[in-house]
């Protein structure tokens, strides 16, 4: 049995190049009708904004689909300054979190230079890192019962020399922001260690794809600290995963190095259009956040009847301790055969034996509480 059942990887490209399988290729290994397939693996949001009908209906978008969308994205950039109440120099929108992640590297890290990840966290951060010809100093965090928040005197020690910190909260997998005032505390630090040994502080990208269920953020520290970069994304809270669109929000001198590499038109225009009329609206958002709140108790509950223990979780996915890797794996197989895909941990990750789920719609959720209840009584049995 495969350790990692969600990760068909290709044998000629290397561990860091093989992605989520696809919905198709997990109906087609299962033996299932793809309406069957229902991702709890992907920490999306099961439906998009109404808004988006409306949109596409008319078929008004910022520009004519003929041209090329406007090289500035000045409203998508507005919206999200107003947003995130930052000024519109402030913001620089890229496709989806990910190529603002991928920009991060190509201003910060040159090649063989260190980026520090606290571990474990979003994968990307090594896969781009390593992309970029990056070394990785993983730090790993304090343990469940403190909430997986990151070693802040390890994390300062290791990037002392690292040109790049990625810090993601709240953090993914493990559910949870960041103590109150660690950020904070670790970016004054850096910067009274860089400025002792005579150097620039690490860039530090903070990761805030899920800020959205928390309400919190650190962008107002961005005018003490030239060298933080705040990462966003309409993927998570705004349900817009399929349009690829996330920001950087910085200092404008430290955005302009971002910028810099930032492709002239990565961002479509139907995708414009929509996640600028969502940030602008944030009701729908709103409204998600607080669905997802109360389907996350019930889904906890659900499945901790089922005997699977969840970790404390704020956002729109929660990690389950299986106890072992085995079990872990035995379930999540059993899980596929109906359709249901968790995420899973290769054998040798620090969570292993541990399974996260999304939350999805009601029905969806209910479904796999059914089916976890049931693989309790046929592993039992
Ligand atoms: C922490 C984190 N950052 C970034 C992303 C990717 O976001 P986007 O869809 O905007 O590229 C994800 C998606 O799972 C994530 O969990």
């Amino acid at each position: 049995m495969s350790p990692s059942p969600v990760t068909f990887s290709s044998p000629d490209k290397p561990a860091s190049y093989s992605w989520e399988a696809t919905d198709e290729g997990v109906a087609e290994r299962y033996g299932l009708p793809i309406e069957q397939v229902v991702r709890f693996d992907l920490n999306t949001s099961p439906t998009p904004p109404r808004l988006v009908a409306g949109i596409l209906a008319g078929w008004r978008f910022e520009t004519g689909l003929s041209e090329y969308p406007p090289g500035d994205y000045r409203r998508l950039v507005e919206a999200a300054a107003t947003r995130y109440g930052v000024g519109s120099d402030e913001v620089v929108p890229g496709a989806g979190a990910d190529e603002i992640l991928d920009m991060c590297v190509k201003a910060f890290l040159p090649a063989g230079a260190t980026a520090v990840v606290p571990v474990p966290s979003y994968a990307m951060y090594r896969v781009v890192t390593e992309q970029r010809g990056g070394v990785v100093r993983p730090v790993p965090r304090l343990g469940p019962g403190r909430g997986f928040a990151i070693d802040e005197p390890a994390v300062r020690a290791a990037a002392a020399d690292a040109a790049l910190l990625w810090l993601c909260s709240p953090n993914n997998p493990t559910g949870l922001p960041e103590p109150a005032g660690v950020i904070e505390r670790l970016l004054a630090d850096l910067e009274a260690d860089a400025a002792a040994a005579g150097r620039d502080p690490a860039a530090v990208v903070v990761d805030e794809a899920y800020a959205e269920f928390t309400g919190e953020s650190v962008i107002p520290l961005r005018s003490r600290f030239a060298n933080l970069v705040v990462v966003r994304t309409a993927s998570k809270a705004y349900a817009l995963a399929g349009l690829r669109v996330g920001f950087a929000v910085a200092q404008p001198a430290t955005l302009a190095r971002v910028a810099l590499y930032r492709p002239p038109g990565s961002v479509s225009t139907i995708s414009e259009t929509v996640v600028t009329r969502a940030l602008q609206d944030g009701e729908e958002m709103r409204e998600n956040v607080v669905r997802v709140d109360r389907e996350r108790g019930r889904l906890a509950a659900g499945l901790e009847a089922a005997g699977w223990p969840p970790y404390p979780s704020v956002t729109n996915f929660v990690l389950f301790d299986l106890g072992t890797p085995a079990r872990a794996a035995a379930i999540a197989e059993r899980l596929m055969r109906r359709g249901l895909v968790p995420r899973t941990f290769g054998p040798d990750h620090p969570l292993a034996h541990c399974l996260r789920i999304t939350v999805r719609a009601d029905h969806e959720n209910d479904r796999l509480i059914d089916a976890a209840r049931a693989i309790a009584e046929e592993v039992s049995a």
